[in-house]
């Protein structure tokens, strides 16, 4: 292959990054033991199987199996080929490429072509939406636009924002450059008539690119200049290939770091609101695209933090909607919830350019409540508190928010307030709590809604060769045998000598026969064994998984000659029984054609005892 990335240049990065500072960009990450542990980001799952291993750099799932070191996570998780996962963890760990490396891998290769043609799609169009809003007389109206409602040209190049003039431009403009015209029709850039004639499907609008988690544009919203009672106010891109609208939230990729950071992610309901905090300073904000949120953009959050402030227009529609997303989030998920509300009405954007970006600041800094100060504010909403028929079905729904508090501090907090607000006796109400919690803990667990069953994983789970995956399902004594000879082989150089030398050996499962063949290679080259270097040796994606979970294994540091001839014995003894087996059988066969009948007693009387042989072994691995 010319324009390799050598060899030292991948261990360079590789060794400038920690794995887990990478990872931790994707999974939240937290220490068990010596390892590190969070859900595993491929696939859907509550209790966390996904590992990492610091000191020996790789990851390993024990519940879907994948595993590798730094380079085959973003391959796995972004689809990217060898040279692309060298280049981005090049980047995160600030490593300078020769540009050679860089520019060979750019043009990303998803697998799929035509979700390649479509990103590129996307990606140009965004360029030419940007560039008619930035620099032509046709983007004016839309530039003066923008700057009125205060965004300046970092802000607007940091979004990549853009505009789509009232002269259709997109179309005549792919025309020209001879793109497909099914491509075209697939996109969701364009509306079709029934004559299959296709025009730009947005038309006189600012356009907010909406990115994938890597940052790749997928879709499109774009804002109407004027208000118009015929015309929605934000248009969307349809579902493409590309774009699911359940799976992406606005500016994730920009706010995951952020959200890291500072340990927490505030929901907004508009893009122009996360836009305004992103001005203020308050980079961790990120929005549905204007439905509520689904359970895919909850495992995405749920990944980098586990604090989560929702963030939406102060005004009552917007109270209600906070009140909805509180109890759908307190249903479905684990993140520590708070709320944030703008004063009087507005929603942030409004109050940012109304009282400026230190009262603003000053709100996400102050203004934090928990969901129980929100819900005792908000049902008063339609309430008449002088009333005591009203007052009595307040004091009835509070109760009920507390009831559902599992600290009995908190539930002391506001009972307190209660008590102050409405003259009433602390121990009356925490008598009618307790009856209210001894009623709750009957029916709690039907009420509570069961989390959404796992997606299978997207491949069958490679971490054992024998079908059983992670921990689910004990391993035969011979695969046992194999995984820990092939690590000790691996780490123990006397160890490698002494086996490699026994004529004949082999492994009995063909992944750890193949990783065994990569190493024979790889000991030519390579005086000492490193692990993650061997992982991308070994150019075999697919066996990468089964060597790191050998790393996994609980075993002894030391290992004793004595050992080591067991686990060769357990492993050659078993090749010799399912031959043997097979030739009799062959022998047999041939007996009967010929009609030699002593011949087929004996045969049959051999394979009677090699059949017992082997149920012996079988019944010793079930021990
Ligand atoms: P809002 O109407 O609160 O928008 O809708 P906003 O953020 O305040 O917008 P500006 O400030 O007037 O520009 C919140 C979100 O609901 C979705 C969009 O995602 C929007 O950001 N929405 C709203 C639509 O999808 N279509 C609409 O017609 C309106
Ligand atoms: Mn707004």
């Amino acid at each position: 292959m010319a324009n390799r990335i050598p060899e030292e240049k991948v261990d360079q990065v590789r060794s400038a990054v920690n794995i887990a500072d990478f990872i931790g960009q994707y999974v939240q990450l937290k220490k068990a033991g010596k390892n590190l542990f969070g859900l595993c980001p491929f696939h859907e799952e509550r209790t966390p199987s996904f590992s990492v291993n610091e000191q020996k750099q790789i990851f390993h799932c024990f519940s879907c199996g994948r595993g590798g070191n730094v380079f085959s996570f973003i391959m796995d998780l972004e689809n990217l080929s060898f040279p692309e996962a060298v280049v981005k963890v090049a980047e995160f760990g600030h490593v300078d490429l020769p540009t050679n490396y860089t520019a060979q891998a750019q043009p990303s290769t998803p697998k799929d072509q035509q979700q390649a043609d479509l990103l590129k799609l996307y990606a140009d169009s965004a360029k030419m939406y940007q560039h008619i809003l930035v620099n032509t007389e046709l983007g004016e109206p839309a530039l003066a636009y923008l700057r009125e409602r205060g965004l300046d040209d970092d802000t607007i190049a940091t979004f990549g924002i853009g505009y789509a003039p009232k002269n259709q431009l997109l179309l005549d403009f792919f025309k020209e450059h001879g793109t497909d015209y099914q491509l075209l029709r697939q996109s969701g850039l364009f509306i079709e008539n029934q004559a299959g004639e296709l025009r730009d499907r947005f038309v006189d609008r600012v356009l907010f690119p909406i990115k994938d988690a890597s940052g790749r544009v997928i879709a499109f919203s774009g804002r109407i200049l004027t208000k118009s009672p015929d015309e929605p106010k934000y248009l969307n891109s349809p579902e493409t290939k590309l774009f699911n609208k359940r799976n992406v939230l606005f500016n994730f990729d920009l706010a995951r770091g952020a959200i890291r950071q500072r340990k927490a992610v505030v929901l907004f309901e508009g893009f122009m609101d996360v836009i305004a905090a992103y001005r203020a300073g308050l980079p961790n904000g990120v929005a549905s695209m204007g439905t509520s949120l689904t359970n895919e953009q909850i495992y995405m959050l749920e990944r980098v933090t586990d604090q989560l402030y929702i963030c939406y227009d102060s005004d009552l529609p917007g109270q209600k909607a906070t009140d909805r997303a509180l109890k759908l989030l307190g249903d479905n998920s684990r993140l520590k919830l708070g709320v944030i509300q703008m004063p009087d009405g507005m929603d942030p954007d409004e109050y940012l350019r109304h009282a400026g970006q230190e009262k603003f600041v000053q709100v996400f800094e102050d203004g934090k409540q928990t969901p129980t100060a929100f819900e005792m504010t908000y049902l008063r909403h339609d309430l008449n508190l002088q009333n005591t028929q009203d007052q009595l079905t307040y004091l009835s729904a509070v109760l009920n928010q507390l009831v559902k508090l599992s600290s009995s501090v908190e539930q002391d907090l506001y009972l307190n307030q209660l008590v102050q607000e409405f003259g009433l006796d602390k121990d009356d109400l925490k008598q009618q709590l307790r009856s209210m919690i001894g009623q709750r803990s009957v029916h709690h667990t039907a009420t509570r809604q069961a989390p959404p069953p796992a997606p299978a994983p997207l491949t069958p789970p490679p971490a054992t060769v024998t079908g059983e995956t992670g921990n689910r399902g004990p391993l035969s004594r011979v695969e046992k045998a194999e995984r820990l000879l092939l690590f000790r082989l691996l780490h123990d150089h006397d160890v490698w000598l002494r086996v490699m030398a026994i004529a004949g050996f082999h492994f009995v499962h063909d992944p750890y026969q193949q990783i065994l063949v990569y190493a024979e290679a790889y000991f030519k080259t390579h005086n000492q064994f490193d692990l993650a270097n061997f992982t991308d040796f070994m150019a075999d994606t697919s066996l990468q998984p089964v060597l790191t979970s050998l790393e996994f294994m609980d075993v002894a540091s030391q290992s004793s000659k004595e050992e080591v001839a067991d686990l060769v014995n357990v492993i050659m003894n078993q090749q010799p029984l399912v031959e043997q087996i097979n030739g009799k059988k062959a022998e047999l066969t041939a007996a009967k054609q010929i009609g030699n009948h002593d011949l087929v007693q004996q045969l049959t009387l051999a394979l009677i005892e090699l059949y017992r042989k082997q149920q012996q072994v079988q019944q010793a691995d079930n021990l």
